[in-house]
Order: structure tokens, then C-alpha cells, then sequence
């Protein structure tokens, strides 16, 4: 391979990911002189079917890799002569990190170490150019806790972080490991701290995929609490286009809070699903099939993003509503729901039983 013809070599960790496939998809398609290096482990989570449209693209290639493994992510860096890191792989549910939480250390923090010591070994070597790379770490509204109802309060950058669950905790603890590279080494580094992100390839564990293939099977949805609880949703497409303008062009050590300006309850996302999925005319009535089950142990009640600094810095801002967001996310479940029977075999039963079998 002709490393030289590409301007950047980007190694994106966790692109078999829900959000890294959209964010691959968006790069290989629009920066055809970058090589994207897709450096993944492919957990549970991860899966190559997610990225079969665009596998054969001159300007992608997969890697097999854990950022757990520091040999393996320096065999990487060498062999691509990686320029840039945009760095996504993690273990990424919060109800996982309630009943394991030692994995989300392992892959959250110390891998996230090991890419920024990898990055620092690398890139911080005369007499390259400290000026031309860039380590983008994606991150989440959830390290800074959990607002009231007022909607007058909403997440800045400036919110002083208080994570809840070993989840927040361990993205908390990574974000403050970046930033201390850039303020200690002179990395150059970008952070964005996101709302709950939703569209196609989302694996149904979380919230929107869930009632989606709970509905479409006639199943029981489990809803956690009261379902008063609020998530300010975007969809995923305008997360990577974000994260592209970031990477870009955001300032080397600062935060951007991404959100969608979407504020919904739980229930309410429920019942838009149920009604966008009426005209299949295969659905039950709402009423039969919503199970108030067992709440979440530290719940947080509401997140909400205050987009000001990234629409006025950067001039980005949703471009998709809630309504053409969730069309198209159910149309897409609509037509693939061969993706759905293949996530949801083998493992995925045994996550069902694990996390709701003890909820009331
Ligand atoms: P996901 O769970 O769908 O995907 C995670 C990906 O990382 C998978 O492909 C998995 O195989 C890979 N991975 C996990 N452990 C790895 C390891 N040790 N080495 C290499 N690869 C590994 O996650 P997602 O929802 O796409 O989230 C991606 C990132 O965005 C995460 O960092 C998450 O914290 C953040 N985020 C997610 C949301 C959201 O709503 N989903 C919102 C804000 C921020
Ligand atoms: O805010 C960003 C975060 O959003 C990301 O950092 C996380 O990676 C992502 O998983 C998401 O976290 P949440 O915990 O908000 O998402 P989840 O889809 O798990 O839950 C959304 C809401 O729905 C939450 O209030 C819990 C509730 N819920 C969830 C499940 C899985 C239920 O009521 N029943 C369920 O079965």
C-alpha cells in the first residue's frame, strides 16, 4: 500500500461500533485522500455487517485489534504510519457496567491510556511536527451527572463533571487522562461530550432498538422507574458530522458538547415508536405490552445539552428533526431485520435473562 498518497492515515478505534460505523461511512466517503483504519475488537458490540457497503473501499481497512493490547496498537501506528486518532471503542452500556464494571475500567480508561501513550510515542518524536495530529476523543453528557426538570439547566463544558454509574465513571476518568496529555505533554487534543444518539445498527440493548424489536415481535417492553426519565436524543449521522467538524476544526484542548435540542421522556419515545410502527398493523395495543419493571440502580433522571459553543465556534447544529430522524431509523429496522435476527442470537439471550429476569 502507498501510505505517502494519503494525507492523513486515521486510526478510529471502535468502528464496528454503532456510532463508528456512521462515522467511517461519513469519512471514507468524503475524505478520499485520508486512509481510515478501523481498529477494532469486536466485542458483543462490535460487527463487521455494519460496515459490509463500503469493506472493499480503496481507502479503508480493518483491523483486527484491541486498545486493550499496547503492542498491537503500536504494530498498527507503524504499519500504517498513523497521523491522527479518533478514538471511539468502549464498552459503552450503562446497565453492563451496573453488573461488571471492572471491563469498562479496562476498556475505557487503560485503554484509552494506551492509545494516548501510543499517540505520545509516536508523534511526540523530533522531528515530527506536533502541529499535525490530532487525537479526537469521543465522549458522553453522562460524566456530568444528572440535572433537575428546570429546563433552564442543561450540561455546559464548563459543568463540573459527577459521574454516577461505573460507566460515567470510567469515560469521566478517561476524558481527564486526555486532557492531562495535552495540558502535560503538548498532546493535541479534542473532546466532545455527547447526548443519546440513535438511527440505524444500534444494537438493541439500548433504549430505541429494544422497544423496536420488542414491539415488532409483540414482546413486553421493560420500562425502568416511572419512564419520566429524559435523554436528549440525536441522530447519529449529524453525531459524525460533528465529530468531523471537531477533528477539524475545534481548538486543541477544548471541549464541544454535541446534543440534538430533543428532550424526551422515556414513555414518550415508547409511544412514538408504537405509533410509527401502527401501519405494519402487526403491533398490540400500547397498554398490553409497556411492563413498568424494577428501576435502574443510580438512575439519572435528565440530560440535557446546552449546544451554544459548538453552533457558535464551529457552526454546527442538528440538521435532522426527531421526526425524519426516527423515520428513517425505523425504516431502516423495517427492512433489515436480518441485522436484528443476527445480533440478537447467541449472546444477546443470555444478556435478556442476566439484566431483567430479577426485575419486578
Ligand atoms: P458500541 O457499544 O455500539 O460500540 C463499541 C465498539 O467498540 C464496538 O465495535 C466494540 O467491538 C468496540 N470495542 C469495545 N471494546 C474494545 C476494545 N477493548 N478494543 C477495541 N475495540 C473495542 O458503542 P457506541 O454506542 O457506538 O459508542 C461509541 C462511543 O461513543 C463510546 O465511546 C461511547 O462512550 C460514546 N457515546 C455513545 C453515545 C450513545 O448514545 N451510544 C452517546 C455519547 C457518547
Ligand atoms: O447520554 C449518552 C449515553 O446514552 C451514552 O454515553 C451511552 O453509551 C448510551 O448507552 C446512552 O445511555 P443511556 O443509559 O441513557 O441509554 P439507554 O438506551 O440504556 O437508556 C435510555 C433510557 O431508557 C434510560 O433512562 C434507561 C431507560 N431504559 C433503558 C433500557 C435498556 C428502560 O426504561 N428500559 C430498558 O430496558
Amino acid at each position: 500500500m502507498n501510505l505517502e498518497k494519503y494525507e492523513k492515515r486515521i486510526l478510529v478505534t471502535g468502528g464496528c461500533g454503532f456510532i463508528g460505523n456512521h462515522v467511517i461511512r461519513h469519512l471514507v466517503n468524503k475524505y478520499y485522500d485520508y486512509l481510515i483504519v478501523n481498529f477494532d475488537a469486536l466485542t458483543y458490540a462490535g460487527n463487521l455487517e455494519n460496515l459490509k457497503d463500503i469493506e472493499n473501499y480503496e481507502n479503508y481497512v480493518f483491523v483486527h485489534g484491541d486498545i486493550t493490547d499496547f503492542e498491537k496498537i503500536q504494530e498498527t501506528f507503524e504499519q500504517y504510519q498513523i497521523t491522527d486518532v479518533i478514538h471511539l471503542a468502549a464498552e459503552s452500556h450503562v446497565d453492563r457496567s451496573i453488573l461488571n464494571p471492572d471491563v469498562f475500567v479496562k476498556t475505557n480508561v487503560l485503554g484509552t491510556l494506551n492509545l494516548l501513550n501510543a499517540a505520545k510515542a509516536n508523534w511526540l518524536v523530533f522531528p515530527h511536527s506536533l502541529d499535525n495530529h490530532r487525537f479526537h476523543h469521543v465522549s458522553t453528557d453522562e460524566v456530568y451527572g444528572s440535572l433537575d426538570l428546570n429546563p433552564e439547566n442543561k450540561f455546559k463544558e464548563t459543568t463540573p463533571y459527577q459521574p454516577h454509574s461505573p460507566y460515567s465513571a470510567s469515560k469521566a476518568s478517561s476524558d481527564h487522562f486526555v486532557k492531562a496529555y495535552h495540558d502535560t505533554y503538548g498532546l493535541d487534543v479534542t473532546i466532545s461530550n455527547c447526548s443519546n444518539n440513535y438511527g440505524p445498527n444500534q444494537f438493541p440493548e439500548k433504549l430505541i432498538p429494544l422497544v423496536i424489536n420488542k414491539l415488532t415481535k409483540g414482546d413486553k417492553v421493560p420500562v425502568y422507574g416511572t419512564g419520566e426519565n429524559v435523554r436528549d436524543w440525536l441522530y447519529v449521522e449529524d453525531h459524525a458530522k460533528a465529530i468531523d467538524l471537531i477533528f477539524h476544526k475545534g481548538k486543541s484542548g477544548e471541549t464541544y458538547n454535541v446534543g440534538g435540542n430533543c428532550e424526551m421522556t422515556n414513555l414518550e419515545i415508547i409511544k412514538t415508536i408504537h405509533i410509527l410502527l401502527n401501519p405494519t398493523g402487526r403491533v398490540p395495543e400500547l397498554n398490553t405490552v409497556i411492563e413498568f419493571v424494577t428501576d435502574r440502580a443510580g438512575h439519572d433522571m435528565r440530560y440535557a445539552i446546552d449546544t451554544t459553543k459548538i453552533k457558535t465556534e464551529l457552526g454546527w447544529e442538528p440538521e435532522e428533526t426527531f421526526t425524519t430522524g426516527m423515520h428513517k431509523t425505523i425504516m431502516w429496522y423495517l427492512t433489515n431485520k436480518e441485522w436484528m435476527e443476527h445480533v440478537t442470537s447467541g449472546e444477546y439471550k443470555n444478556w435478556l435473562d442476566t439484566n431483567y429476569k430479577d426485575r419486578k
